[in-house]
């Protein structure tokens, strides 16, 4: 996730030739990750129960 495009949308917009009335709120990237030593981080995850409730 990159909150940073909803606050620098721009090169959005024009990428995409997006109006005006369009907001961008944030982005998500895919892809292939390089082989450098930053993208072999890894981070530890809490348990889906320990960080988030579901209600019906
Ligand atoms: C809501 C949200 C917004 C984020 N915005 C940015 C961002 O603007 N720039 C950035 O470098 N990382 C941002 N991050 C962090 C990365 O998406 C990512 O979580 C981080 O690089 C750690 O990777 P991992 O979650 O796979 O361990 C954001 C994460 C979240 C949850």
């Amino acid at each position: 996730m990159q909150g940073a495009l909803g606050q620098f949308p721009e090169p959005i917009h024009r990428l995409f030739n997006l109006g005006e009335e369009r907001g961008v709120l944030f982005g998500m990237s895919f892809g292939y990750a390089d082989d450098v030593d930053a993208n072999k981080a890894r981070t530890v995850r809490a348990e889906l129960d320990d960080s988030v409730s579901f209600y019906e």
